[in-house]
């Protein structure tokens, strides 16, 4: 057995070769004649010249081995469903939804829009797009039309894929009426929207635009839809997410290098075999739905487990009955569930039989050690912390047990993931620090491996600007955030560097929230900031300045505005972004040439040192949030 050292000094030494193998562990209709062509830095392009499909990977080369097994478990505490579907269903599914977006005009290339709570028919639009070679743009079903019609102006999608209505804690929320608005507010015009009435809340039909997907389903039942081949370059999806300005960055993602990395993943960090489960708890609008619901596990050859639900409903044991019964031998969720299930009935982890499962991976968010400890404990398992980002698609640093079982720290995802020449730069600098201890902004050495953003969608600009810009003097990917780095290598994150905060383990720019609540009638300013919450990681906090200070003149006042411009969030944005207060101010701190000073006001509510303050236009501001948040 080779050491992780030697795996990952072969990954980026002998770069070709080691991806190379990885490569035969996906099928390829035409081989590639290139590994890696890094002739336009920062642009990577992967197994150039080679022909695959991910659905293929994904679904149709498992049906002839294991067409009867497992592959699509749908489990809903909400609605009380529990669907299972085999290789050779979700295949028969899959092309049946393929047929109906062909009728409905889609063409390789073409984008389609996914708007969907976790169902099952939402895998079945993400890989019946990837079949035909048109892009998916997943947009997560928490958002609200104003976050909806940006993502369409952007992706501009010929179809848009939608539901009636998702669900949570018991409670139905309707999708058609904040996309029907999202619409209207957008200026590109879909052609068509394909509806599934799952029947929890009726809805309006524009005729000639809208479609039900049940009759079309039932007319293209025999469906058979072959697999577009499409180059290794060929995009297979964008993905929104949200960066330093408001406006929401689309990730594109390649096929054939994406396909390989989440092979590879899925052997050396995830543990999975061909024929097991794999349960992510994830949701399919962020990024770890994309590569740990529905293409890592199905590629592996796993079963996946799509849960729509609650973790703590109908009790907090849900999730471990779901081990338990399916088998489950890898997991996948968030240090905030964790978190959520930490404050419930403890013997809720005793009720089940959790032994089939190698380990509980968790990421998105820091890791803290009171929280890791706990689960170690509880489940009496493995707990493997991974760091990545939206733009890779997968871990960046982590342990890969796969590999060589190396000890695991609290408070460190890990090392380096095999493919990744992660450095730590000096931000004003650019110099690298080698030292331990030393902190610096976590840096990825060109190329990015395989399965790694290509560029932002329809603006390679934006994608060198933004990430390959930011270090002076070097061109060099920045990840944003900051870290330190170990005696032993092991890397800790310390927190973004940028204006991106993290709510619950869900990635919100500031600027948007900030945009959203400045377009309240008597809001002339405010600045949105990330607070350290033991249960959530971070909360958004708002701080405004009113053009009419009367309308919160007394306690009363305050509260009902707040509540108003809560509200404006909730509609615009959706419930996931609302700042947990909007306090009111008279003046915001700044510096003399009026940039916000976000990272002082982040600091003073979360009882820190605000720093370096000499270049502050008006120390009283300071003040203002300092008694605000003292009163809390
Ligand atoms: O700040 C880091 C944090 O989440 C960001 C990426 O979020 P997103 O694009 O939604 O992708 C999540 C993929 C799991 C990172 O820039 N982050 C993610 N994982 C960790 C983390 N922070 C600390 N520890 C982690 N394990």
């Amino acid at each position: 057995m080779t050491s992780y050292a030697e795996f990952h000094h072969r990954s980026l030494h002998d770069r070709d070769a080691f991806w190379a193998e990885q490569a035969r562990l996906v099928d390829w209709h035409k081989p590639f004649t290139q590994v890696c062509d890094h002739s336009r830095p920062p642009f990577a392009r992967w197994f150039v010249g080679g022909t695959t499909n991910l659905c293929h990977n994904a679904v149709d080369r498992h049906v002839p081995t294991r067409g009867g097994q497992n592959a699509l478990i749908f489990v809903s505490t909400e609605t009380d469903q529990e669907r299972v579907y085999s290789f050779a269903e979700l295949h028969a599914e899959v092309q049946r939804m393929a047929a109906i977006l062909r009728e409905l005009g889609v063409k390789k290339g073409d984008r389609v829009l996914v708007y969907m709570p976790m169902i099952p028919e939402a895998a079945f639009a993400m890989l019946a797009c990837v079949r035909i070679g048109a892009l998916h743009s997943v947009v997560f079903g928490g958002f609200a039309s104003v976050s909806l019609a940006s993502r369409i102006d952007d992706a501009e999608p010929l179809v848009v894929v939608s539901a009636d209505a998702g669900s949570r804690g018991g409670k139905v929320v309707p999708y058609k009426p904040l996309l029907d608005e999202a619409i209207q507010l957008s200026k590109h015009k879909p052609k068509k929207v394909l509806m599934v009435d799952r029947g929890l809340a009726p809805f309006a039909r524009t005729a000639g635009r809208d479609e039900d997907f049940a009759p079309l389903r039932e007319k293209h039942l025999a469906a058979q839809v072959p697999c577009e081949w499409v180059e290794a370059t060929h995009p297979s999806y964008t993905l929104y997410t949200s960066g330093t300005t408001g406006k929401p960055k689309g990730v594109q993602r390649d096929t054939g290098g994406y396909a390989v990395a989440l092979a590879a993943s899925m052997k050396h960090i995830f543990l999975g075999q061909p024929g097991e489960t794999y349960f992510s708890t994830s949701d399919i609008g962020w990024v770890v739905g994309h590569s740990y619901i529905v293409y890592g596990p199905l590629i592996a050859g796993m079963a996946t487990i799509m849960y729509e639900g609650l973790p703590i409903r109908p009790d907090a044991a849900i999730w471990w009955s779901l081990v338990e019964k399916y088998k489950v031998t890898s997991m996948f969720s968030a240090p905030t569930a964790v978190r959520v299930l930490k404050k419930q009935d403890p013997a809720a982890l005793k009720k089940h039989d959790v032994s089939s499962l190698r380990a509980l991976f968790l990421a998105g968010e820091p890791l803290d050690e009171p929280t890791a400890k706990w689960i170690a404990d509880a489940l009496g398992r493995p707990i493997i912390d991974n760091y990545w980002q939206t733009e890779t698609g997968w871990p960046i640093l982590t342990i890969c047990n796969g590999v060589e079982k190396l000890p695991s720290k609290f408070g460190s995802p890990g090392k380096p993931v095999y493919g990744y020449d992660v450095r730590l730069i000096d931000e004003n600098t650019g110099q690298e620090l080698t030292g331990a201890s030393q902190k610096g902004v976590v840096a990825i050495e060109g190329p990015l491996p395989p399965g790694c953003m290509q560029t932002v969608w329809r603006d390679d600009e934006r994608f060198v600007k933004t990430y390959w810009s930011s270090i002076p003097g070097r061109q060099i990917y920045s990840t944003f955030d900051w870290g330190i780095r170990d005696d032993d290598g092991y890397l800790f994150i310390l927190g973004r560097t940028d204006d991106v905060i993290n709510v619950a383990g869900h990635r919100l720019g500031t600027r948007e929230i900030e945009e959203s609540i400045s377009s309240h009638p008597n809001v002339a300013e405010v600045a949105v900031v990330g607070v350290a919450d033991p249960l959530k990681g971070q909360v958004a906090m708002a701080f405004a300045v009113l053009k009419d200070p009367g309308q919160a003149d007394t306690p009363e006042k305050a509260l009902k505005l707040e509540g108003a411009i809560m509200k404006v969030v909730d509609e615009q944005l959706g419930a996931v972004a609302r700042p947990s207060r909007v306090r009111f101010v008279t003046v915001l701190p700044k510096t003399r040439s009026g940039k916000l000073l976000r990272r002082a006001i982040q600091a003073v509510c979360e009882g820190r040192d605000p720093g370096d303050l000499t270049t502050i236009e008006d120390p009283g501001a300071l003040q203002q949030v300092k008694d605000l948040v003292g009163a809390r």
